[in-house]
């Protein structure tokens, strides 16, 4: 029988390139960057499974050129990379990895906050630029995080597991979510409230929620003007959650105090993006669950995933309908 053939468009961990290669042909590209579009579509021409991250998109008309394509497995929990009802019309099986990057996202989450909260780039380049000549009373400024309050937009596992970071700072802990979570509001103490009072009330604005046609631009120009006005805006899900022109003018309009941003809408950010010269502003390049365990995790769980679709299983993480 012909082993089923697996396209790898760039490096994943050495374990999960070798539990593939167990039982697939794998076509392997060890490479970091992103394939050109041309070794792309000739990698896919033969493929029966695709691993892909989500800077690859997948839609009808790459479908249309992956002629024998049965599975694809995403190497991220997101999947608004993936049209998923074109995946589905084709009966190609469709799966994420959830779970595996709830605690590194919420950490990098958390990790942000603080950064933002409390100005650590902004210090740190004062230092190292050598600018640091006295210490002075009011000398880089910050905003407590203990005993503030926090608003977590989309309370799912990675909002609950940054609500469980949250209550170790003691924070006021809100959050607004499509349905109640009566289980972490007794776990947790976290209180559900309509986004409009969380965004009134939180100190820190967190957003969590994936991506999708109902959360795009969700917090835009009316969402933003009823944050306070020392308010935080942090960003690790997707950035067009955010409506990224609205929160540049309320930046610089000091309307709120500052974000911390790991996504933006269009990634890699254009180098002339106004947030990147904002100083009350923490970017980061899409690292939320950027950590050496955590990828490797990420890569067992989508070849995991790759191999019960391949074979016959009903994949883990399927994600069709
Ligand atoms: C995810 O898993 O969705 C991360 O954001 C990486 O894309």
């Amino acid at each position: 029988m012909t082993k089923p053939l697996v396209f790898v468009p760039h490096r994943i961990a050495e374990s999960a390139l070798a539990l593939l290669r167990e039982r697939c042909e794998v076509d392997y590209r060890d490479i970091e960057e992103k394939l050109d579009d041309a070794s792309f579509a000739a990698g896919l021409q033969r493929a029966d499974g695709l691993m892909i991250y989500s800077r690859h998109k997948i839609n009808a008309s790459v479908l249309e050129k992956a002629p024998r394509l049965r599975v694809v497995s995403n190497i991220a929990v997101g999947y608004d990379n993936l049209d998923l009802p074109a995946l589905t019309a084709r009966g190609i099986l469709a799966t994420n990895t959830p779970d595996v990057l709830t605690e590194t996202t919420a950490d990098l989450t958390f990790a942000l906050l603080m950064a933002a909260a409390r100005r650590v780039p902004e210090a740190d380049r004062f230092v190292k630029n050598g600018q640091w000549n006295e210490w002075l009373p009011s000398l880089m400024l910050g905003k407590d995080v203990h005993g503030a309050t926090i608003g977590i937009v989309g309370m799912g596992r990675i909002g609950e597991a940054v609500a469980r970071r949250a209550k170790g700072f003691d924070m006021n802990i809100l959050y607004f979510n499509r349905s109640r979570k009566p289980e972490a509001e007794k776990a947790l103490g976290v209180q559900f409230t309509s986004l409009d009072d969380l965004l009134s009330r939180s100190d820190y604005v967190v957003v969590m929620t994936p991506l999708t046609p109902e959360t795009e631009g969700l917090i835009g120009e009316r969402e933003l003007a009823l944050m306070k006005s020392d308010a935080i805006l942090i960003n690790t899900s997707r950035g067009c959650v955010v409506d990224e022109q609205a929160l540049i003018r309320s930046l610089t309009e000091r309307r709120i105090g500052g974000a911390g941003l790991d996504v933006f809408q269009m990634e890699p950010t254009p180098k002339d993006n106004p947030l990147l010269s904002l100083p009350h502003v923490v970017t980061l390049p899409h690292i939320g669950s950027a950590t050496r365990e955590t990828r490797e995790k990420m890569a067992l769980k989508a070849a995991r995933n790759m191999l019960a679709g391949l074979f016959g299983e009903r994949p883990e993480n399927l994600l069709n309908p």
